[in-house]
């Protein structure tokens, strides 16, 4: 008989539905929202707001109010560039700042648009936070993306919430949950733009999933992961390990809230083949690279046209190409992109550089890291199912 997993609510819909909570013209509830710390920051930094935002929704229909302190968006990138949008286009001056792994990430790319959109922003150095959000947006926008991204891709729409006009234009189309959303819930921008009262059910995060499906292929288990998010964007790494062997099934799919949910079967064969990530691959599987590296371990793993991984919770291609030395692998590294060769890890102890994808990358692959609590910034449940997949 196969193992059953249900996973906690994906992070990037859990963002994304307390943010079009708080504009709601009444209460609205969650089931199964993320209980990370980054959707954490996310709902306190509503709370400081005015409103009173928990996992289970957002309650207290208070208009939103300027904070009297700077919004603390801890480790979250999804949170201080989402929101930093979202208060441009409510005309609501605030700080947003956060701990030191978000005050060095790139910042530049929303104060961008949102400049072109009229708004008033002060970066720090014109690259990080702190953000000062100083005026809102006063006109929407045509934006072309430099680089695909879906966090500035949502800042631009919530800040052009109130304008009939914006748009966002992409070379490679990123993840679609705002878009989504707002057919979902018929939101349609301009000056009188309305955000119905809405119940959510957040469906299984698939880049949580990923981890313990690598985990999975490595114990040469059957599993059956329930309830997943299925998002054509966000299960191009299912596709990757399946072109590398991975035999797995997709079984009950079914839309859920104009999103394709179902059950993912991973059956016990493993991987047969290396692992290659292309260029135009990237924006789809970039939060799964940790977690398939270590799956390419055996056969061999490449990526490429992937400079964005320098940019996450850590640099992620320092991160793993130096963990994979420390384990004895021969591995080379150029700007944008890494290639492992085939081998045998030796054991070691690894760095996590404080990123929760780094340590549950090699975590998943049986490996010890010096700061396994990090994980709790995505995924808290990560070592209980872990455990339920190897045990
Ligand atoms: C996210 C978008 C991606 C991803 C992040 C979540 C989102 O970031 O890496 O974990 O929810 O929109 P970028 O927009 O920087 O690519």
């Amino acid at each position: 008989m196969s193992k059953s997993i249900e996973l906690p609510g994906d992070k990037s819909i859990s963002h994304r539905v307390a943010m079009l909570a708080a504009l709601a013209d009444n209460a609205c509830t969650f089931t199964n929202f993320n209980t990370g710390a980054d959707c954490q920051s996310t709902l306190e930094c509503l709370c400081a707001l005015g409103l009173e935002a928990r996992h289970s929704g957002v309650f207290q229909r208070n208009p939103l109010r300027a904070p009297e302190q700077p919004l603390d968006c801890g480790n979250s990138g999804s949170t201080i560039r989402m929101l930093t949008g979202l208060l441009a286009g409510q005309q609501i001056p605030a700080i947003l700042s956060g701990d030191l792994s978000l005050m060095k990430r790139p910042m530049k790319r929303i104060a961008e648009p949102l400049r072109q959109m009229g708004a008033v922003i002060e970066l720090q150095n014109d690259e990080y936070a702190p953000i000062q959000l100083i005026e809102g947006t006063k006109q929407g926008i045509e934006y072309t993306l430099p680089v695909s991204s879906a966090q500035v891709k949502t800042a631009v729409l919530f800040a052009g919430l109130k304008f009939a006009n914006t748009s966002v234009i992409e070379a490679i189309p990123s993840r679609d949950h705002t878009e989504r959303l707002f057919e979902h819930l018929q939101i349609e921008p301009g000056p009188s733009v309305k955000i119905p009262a809405f119940s959510y059910i957040v469906p299984g995060d698939p880049s949580s999933a990923a981890f313990l499906i690598v985990a999975a292929l490595f114990q040469k288990e059957e599993v059956l992961f329930r309830n997943i998010l299925l998002n054509q964007h966000r299960t191009g790494f299912l596709r990757v390990l399946e072109r590398a062997g991975a035999s797995l099934r997709i079984v009950e799919e079914r839309i859920q809230q104009n999103e394709l949910v179902g059950d993912i079967q991973i059956q016990k064969d493993g991987l047969k083949e290396p692992i290659v990530i292309t260029a135009e691959e990237v924006t789809g599987v970039i939060d799964e690279i940790p977690a398939l590296t270590v799956a390419g371990m055996t056969y061999g793993f490449e990526v490429y046209g992937a400079k964005e991984l320098r940019y996450k919770e850590s640099d992620r291609i320092t991160a793993m190409t130096s963990n994979l030395r420390t384990l004895g692998m021969k591995v080379e590294e150029w700007d944008d992109g890494y290639r492992v060769f085939p081998g045998k890890p030796r054991s070691a102890r690894l760095r996590t550089f404080s990123d929760h994808r780094i340590a549950m990358a090699f975590l998943a692959a049986g490996f010890a890291v010096d700061d396994p609590e990090c994980v709790t910034i995505s995924f808290p449940e990560f070592f209980y199912l872990l455990n339920k997949i190897i045990s």
